[in-house]
C-alpha cells in the first residue's frame, strides 16, 4: 500500500513483528468555550507515563488474541471501561521506528465515534477505576481543535512532544475523518513550529540558569 501503509492482512504476516494497536475516541460536542468558541469535538489522549503524549492502547500478541481484542484489553486497563473495537474501526498499519528491545514494530491505529455522554463516561473512568490511572496513564486529555485570538488552541497542543507516531495519526485522522479542514491545519501547524522554536529558547535560558545555580554549589 502507499505512504509505507500496510493492509491489516500484510501486518499480520509478518511473523517477527510486534504489534501495537492505539485508538481514538471521540465524539461530536455543540459545547462552546468561552460561551462562544465552538469546541466541536472531543477528542482523547493521554499524558503517558513517559512524559509524552500518546493514545490509549498498547502491545498486542496476535498469536494469542486478534488484534481488536487485545486492543480492548489495553484499553480496558488504561480507561477502566470496555469498549467495542472492531475490524471496521481499523485505519492505518504501519511500520514504526523500531527500538533496541522491539526492533520491528507494527502500529495500528483505530478511531471510534462515541456519543458525547460515553465519552464523558470515559473520562470519568479512566480517573476511577482504570488499573494503569496514576501508573502507566497520567491523564486523559483533551485535544483542543479549536484556534484562540492569540493563536493558542491546536497550534500549542501540536508543539508538544507525542510517542512514535501519534502526532502523525491525530493530523491524518482529523483529515481522513474531515473534523478540520486542511487550511485550518495547515495554520494551526505553521503557528506550531513557532511555538516549538519559542519552547527551544525557554528551556536553553532554564539550562543557563540551572548551569549556573549548580556551578555555584
Ligand atoms: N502511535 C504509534 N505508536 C505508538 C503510540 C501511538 N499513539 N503509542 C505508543 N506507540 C508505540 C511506542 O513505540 C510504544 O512503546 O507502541 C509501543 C507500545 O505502546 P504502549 O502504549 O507504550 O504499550 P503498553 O502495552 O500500553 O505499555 C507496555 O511498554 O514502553 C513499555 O514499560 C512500558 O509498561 C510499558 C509497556
Ligand atoms: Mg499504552
Amino acid at each position: 500500500m502507499a505512504n509505507g501503509q500496510l493492509s491489516r492482512a500484510e501486518a499480520l504476516a509478518c511473523s517477527d513483528c510486534r504489534h501495537a494497536c492505539h485508538a481514538m475516541l471521540y465524539s461530536d460536542t455543540k459545547s462552546l468555550l468561552f460561551g462562544k468558541i465552538p469546541i466541536k469535538h472531543i477528542i482523547l489522549m493521554q499524558m503517558r507515563f513517559d512524559g509524552l503524549l500518546g493514545f490509549p492502547g498498547g502491545f498486542v500478541n496476535p498469536s494469542k488474541e486478534s488484534l481488536e481484542a487485545g486492543l480492548c484489553r489495553e484499553l480496558q486497563e488504561e480507561l477502566g471501561v470496555a469498549l467495542s473495537i472492531s475490524e471496521d474501526d481499523h485505519l492505518d498499519a504501519r511500520h514504526a521506528p523500531g527500538t533496541a528491545s522491539c526492533p520491528r514494530l507494527i502500529t495500528h491505529f483505530y478511531a471510534k465515534k462515541l456519543e458525547e455522554e460515553q465519552i464523558k463516561e470515559v473520562e470519568q473512568a479512566a480517573v476511577s477505576t482504570a488499573r494503569d490511572h496514576g501508573q502507566e496513564v497520567l491523564g486523559m486529555v483533551r485535544v483542543p481543535l479549536y484556534t484562540t485570538k492569540s493563536g493558542g488552541g491546536l497550534s500549542s497542543f501540536l508543539s508538544h512532544a507525542f510517542i512514535a507516531n501519534a502526532r502523525t495519526q491525530l493530523i491524518d485522522t482529523l483529515l481522513r475523518l474531515q473534523l478540520l479542514g486542511p487550511e485550518h491545519l495547515h495554520k494551526a501547524l505553521r503557528h506550531s513550529l513557532k511555538t516549538h522554536a519559542q519552547g527551544a529558547v525557554d528551556l536553553q535560558a532554564a539550562i543557563t540558569l540551572t548551569k549556573a545555580i549548580r556551578d555555584q554549589s
